[in-house]
């Protein structure tokens, strides 16, 4: 299972980096606008051409510091817009992979990126339907967003599951890249049920590294060791 980082900081990429546990990265417009206020307190953009670039100016350096697929959420919401938008965030960087948003016009813009070998991760879905429409119209990443599933109180591991067979009975290429993880159970279900990918975000990886008896463990060890001293 391939494990991508969910956020677009540069300072937690370069961090998660060194534990050599990286495959890949996913950003969407929060994420990202939350790391340009960070890097340019002052940042205003005039317009919205302005704003693509500061956006992509970004972009660039997470794809620099990721040695794998980064993902990068289009704006626009009408097909040729998503198509438009695609073609220059790919331009930005190899490692590049065109989020859409999932719809009739996502549908129609995932086709038409695909067909000219664009890769395109389908986001915000929430159905095993969704799912399977998205990996028709040739996504090669599909992202269902289990937490806030969770959060309303469906099973967002259950379309994980649904999902996870429905790609393996019709030999789709399409990866299921399980995003909106809340906790480390999140990674581990998924990792169960044999999803491709789990984008996690670097809370949630931090509290992986934890555990108290490891903790313990070493105090004693060091302990014992150093009894031996003078
Ligand atoms: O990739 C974005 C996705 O993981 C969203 O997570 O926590 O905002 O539901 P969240």
């Amino acid at each position: 299972m391939k494990i991508f980082a969910d956020t677009a900081n540069l300072d937690e990429l370069r961090e998660l980096k060194s534990l050599g546990i990286i495959d890949g990265a996913t950003t969407n417009p929060t994420l990202l606008s939350k790391e340009i206020k960070r890097l340019y307190p002052d940042f205003r953009a005039h317009n919205k051409e302005e704003l693509m670039e500061k956006g992509k100016e970004v972009l660039k350096e997470v794809c620099e510091i990721v040695d794998g697929p980064v993902s990068a959420e289009v704006i626009a919401t009408d097909a040729d817009g998503m198509v438009e938008e695609g073609k220059k965030l790919a331009k930005v960087h190899k490692h590049i992979v065109i989020k859409i948003p999932f719809g009739a016009e996502g549908l129609k813009a995932t086709k038409r990126l695909s067909a000219e070998g664009i890769r395109v991760n389908m986001t915000l879905v929430f159905s095993p339907s969704q799912g399977l429409l998205s990996a028709k119209a040739g996504a090669r990443y599909v992202s269902p967003f289990i937490g806030r599933m969770d959060d309303i109180s469906n099973s967002g591991m259950e379309v994980v599951r649904i999902l996870t067979e429905v790609f393996s009975i019709y030999d789709f290429e399409t990866e299921l890249l399980v995003a909106s993880v809340r906790h480390p159970m999140h990674v581990v279900e998924a990792s169960l049920l044999g999803a491709d990918i789990v984008t996690v975000p670097p809370d949630v990886i931090k509290k992986m590294l934890k555990h108290p008896l490891t903790d313990i463990g070493l105090k004693r060890f060091l302990n014992d060791w150093e009894s031996l001293l003078k």
